[in-house]
C-alpha cells in the first residue's frame, strides 16, 4: 500500500443521521480538500503555483462555490492505479459567481497524478461544460496538467473528445476561457485552443503536443519548456494566449476584467455600464495627431485611448501580430470591440498574422453581440515571397470572411491611408459596413502613389530628361488626385468627412442610431471560411 492509500478512508458502516456518519462526512470532505495530499501541495506552492482550489478561491466572490462531483474517484486497476484513486480525480468543477455574475468552473488539480485527465475526470469536465451550456453561463477552465493519462490508455483519449466535441458546441454560445497556469502537455492543450481566449502565467506555464523529449527523439532540436511552450513562443510568436500575466493574482483579476464585458451567453446583450466619462467629450488634440509626412510613423493606441471611455482598453494578444491593434473598450459604457492597423509596426500592412488575429476577434465579437469599431490606417497587404507562399490570399481573405458575416452594428473611421483590397478588407461600405467616417487626413486609392505611377507611367518616366524627378513630380500628382477622402464621400462609400477631434462623439451617436439594428443572412448550415 502507498503512501495515498494509507490517507484514504474506508467505507465505514453506520446508522443513518448518526453523529457517526456525520463525522464521516467531514472526515471524508477534510481529506479532498487536500487534493493529492500535503507534500504534493509544498511542491506546488515551490514551483510558484497555487493548487486548485485555491485559484479558485482567487477567481471568485466570496463563499460562492458550489462544488459538483467532489468525490469521484476512477475504477482502474490497470498499471496498479488502484493505489492512486483520489477524491475529486484531479479536477475540482462547479459553478460560483463572479462580481455576481454565475460562471462554471473546472481547475486541475496537479497535486493528483499530475491534473491528468482520466476517463472519470474527464466526465466531470462534461458535466460542467453540459450545466454552462443549459445554464447560458461563460465556462472557465485552470489547466494545470500532464495531459492524457498514461494508465488508462483509450478511456483518456475518449475523455479529450468528450470535451473537444462540447467545446465545439458550445463554441458561440457561452464565453469559453481557459488559464494555463502549469503544464498543458499532449491533449491538453486543444481544449484551451477550441476556447475563446486563453492566459498564461510566465514562468509557470507552458503548451506542447509534444514535450522537449520527444521533440529531441523526433527532429534532434534540444530545446527547453520555455522555449518550446512557454509564454514568450505563445504570446508573441504562435498567437495561441491572448493574455499572459506575471503572476496568478494578475491572471486572475485579468479573467475579471475580460468577463466585464462579456454576455454570459449569446442570446444576451453584453454589460453596460453608468458612464462615466463625456459622451460629447471634444478630443482637440486629435486634430493634429497623423504627422505631416505620410510615412511617418505614430502609435494608434494613442487614438484607441483618446476616443474610448476613460481610456480604458482591454488588449488582447498585445504581443502578436502587433501591425494590428485588437481588444474592448466602451463607448458611452456600451463594450465595443476595437480592430486597428498599427502604423509604428510594419507601416500597419497586413499579414497572414494580423488577417488571422483580428478575423478571430471579429467572430467572436459577432458571435456574442459586441458591436465593432474599426480605425483604419493600411497601406496594403504587406508583399513578399514568404507572405504568398505561406497563403497570404487564403489568411486574408478570413479578414474579408469574418467583416462580411459580422452582423453587429460596424463602424470604422478611416484614419489616414485606406489602399487597395486591404481598404476593402477593414469593415468598408462594401463589406456591409453600417457607419464609414474618414478624417480630413485619409487618403483612399487603390494603390500607393510609389507603386501607381510605376505602372500608370514607366515609359513617361524613362523617356524624361531626369526620371527621378519625372517619377517624384507623377507621385505627387497622383497623391494630390487621390489622396483625399472626398472622391469616396462622393460617392457615398464614406458617410462623412469628420474632423477628428470630434471622433468621439460621431463614434457614440453613430452606436446609438445602431443598437437596434437586425440584419438575417441566407439559411445555411454553415458558411465555409478558409482555413
Ligand atoms: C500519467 C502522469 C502524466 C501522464 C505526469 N504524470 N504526466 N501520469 N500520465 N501523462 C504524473 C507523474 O508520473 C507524477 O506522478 C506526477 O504526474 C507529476 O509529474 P512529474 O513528472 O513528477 O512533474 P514535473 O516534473 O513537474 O513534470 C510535469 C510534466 C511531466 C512536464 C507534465 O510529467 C511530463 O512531461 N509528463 C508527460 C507529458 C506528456 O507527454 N503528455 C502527453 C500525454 S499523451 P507521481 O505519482 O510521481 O506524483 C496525450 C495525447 C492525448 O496527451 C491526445 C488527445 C487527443
Amino acid at each position: 500500500m502507498n503512501e495515498n492509500n494509507k490517507k484514504s478512508i474506508p467505507f465505514k458502516r453506520s446508522h443513518a443521521g448518526s453523529t457517526d456518519t456525520l463525522n464521516e462526512l467531514l472526515e471524508r470532505r477534510e481529506e479532498l480538500l487536500k487534493g493529492g495530499g500535503e507534500a504534493r501541495i509544498e511542491i506546488q506552492h515551490q514551483k510558484g503555483k497555487y493548487t486548485a482550489r485555491e485559484r479558485i478561491k482567487l477567481l471568485i466572490d466570496p463563499n460562492s462555490f458550489n462544488e459538483v462531483g467532489a468525490f469521484v474517484k476512477h475504477d482502474v486497476h490497470d498499471f496498479n492505479m488502484q493505489t492512486k484513486r483520489f477524491p475529486g480525480d484531479g479536477v475540482v468543477t462547479g459553478s460560483a459567481t463572479i462580481n455576481g455574475r454565475l460562471v462554471y468552473i473546472y481547475s486541475q488539480d496537479f497535486t493528483c497524478i499530475g491534473g491528468t485527465l482520466g476517463y472519470a475526470h474527464a466526465q466531470k469536465i462534461v458535466r460542467i461544460m453540459d450545466l454552462a451550456l443549459k445554464s447560458g453561463a461563460p465556462l472557465i477552465g485552470m489547466s494545470d496538467s500532464g495531459g492524457a493519462r498514461i494508465q488508462e490508455g483509450v478511456s483518456s483519449l475518449a475523455g479529450y473528445g468528450d470535451v473537444f466535441y462540447r467545446n465545439v458546441n458550445a463554441s458561440g454560445v457561452i464565453p469559453q476561457i481557459t488559464a494555463i497556469l502549469g503544464p498543458s502537455a499532449g491533449g491538453g492543450v486543444y481544449s484551451p485552443a477550441l476556447n475563446d481566449f486563453v492566459f498564461m502565467t510566465e514562468n509557470t506555464s507552458y503548451a506542447f503536443v509534444t514535450g522537449p523529449e520527444v521533440v529531441k527523439t523526433v527532429t534532434g532540436e534540444d530545446v527547453s519548456f520555455e522555449e518550446l511552450g512557454g509564454t514568450s513562443v505563445h504570446g508573441a510568436k504562435s498567437g495561441v494566449a491572448h493574455f499572459v500575466n506575471e503572476s496568478e493574482e494578475e491572471t486572475m483579476e485579468h479573467i475579471k476584467k475580460l468577463l466585464s464585458y462579456l454576455p454570459s451567453n449569446n442570446l444576451e446583450d453584453p454589460p453596460i455600464l453608468e458612464p462615466r466619462d463625456v459622451p460629447g467629450r471634444i478630443i482637440e488634440d486629435l486634430d493634429t495627431i497623423i504627422p505631416p509626412d505620410p510615412k511617418d510613423p505614430y502609435d494608434i493606441m494613442a487614438i484607441i485611448l483618446r476616443i474610448v471611455d476613460d481610456r480604458e482598453f482591454l488588449e488582447v494578444q498585445e504581443n502578436w501580430a502587433k501591425n494590428i491593434v485588437v481588444g474592448f473598450a466602451r463607448l458611452n459604457g456600451y463594450p465595443i470591440g476595437v480592430v486597428a492597423n498599427q502604423p509604428n509596426v510594419l507601416a500597419g500592412a497586413l499579414n497572414i498574422d494580423a488577417s488571422t488575429k483580428a478575423a478571430r476577434f471579429i467572430r467572436f465579437c459577432d458571435a456574442f453581440n459586441i458591436p465593432l469599431v474599426t480605425l483604419v490606417d493600411v497601406p496594403g497587404f504587406l508583399p513578399g515571397v514568404s507572405q504568398e507562399h505561406q497563403g497570404i490570399i487564403r489568411h486574408g481573405a478570413k479578414l474579408l470572411f469574418a467583416y462580411s458575416e459580422a452582423t453587429v452594428p460596424k463602424l470604422s473611421v478611416i484614419t489616414r491611408k485606406a489602399v487597395g483590397g486591404a481598404y476593402i478588407c477593414m469593415s468598408s461600405k462594401h463589406l456591409g459596413g453600417d457607419i464609414n467616417f474618414a478624417w480630413h487626413s485619409a487618403e483612399i486609392a487603390v494603390m500607393g502613389p510609389e507603386g501607381a505611377t510605376k505602372i500608370l507611367y514607366r515609359r513617361e518616366i524613362a523617356k524624361a530628361d531626369d526620371p527621378e524627378r519625372k517619377e517624384k513630380e507623377l507621385q505627387e500628382e497622383y497623391r494630390q488626385f487621390f489622396a483625399n477622402p472626398f472622391i469616396a464621400a462622393e460617392k457615398g462609400y464614406i458617410d462623412d468627412v469628420i474632423q477628428p477631434s470630434s471622433t468621439r462623439v460621431r463614434l457614440i451617436n453613430s452606436l446609438w442610431s445602431l443598437l437596434g439594428k437586425r440584419e438575417t443572412r441566407p439559411k445555411k448550415k454553415h458558411g465555409n471560411i478558409p482555413l
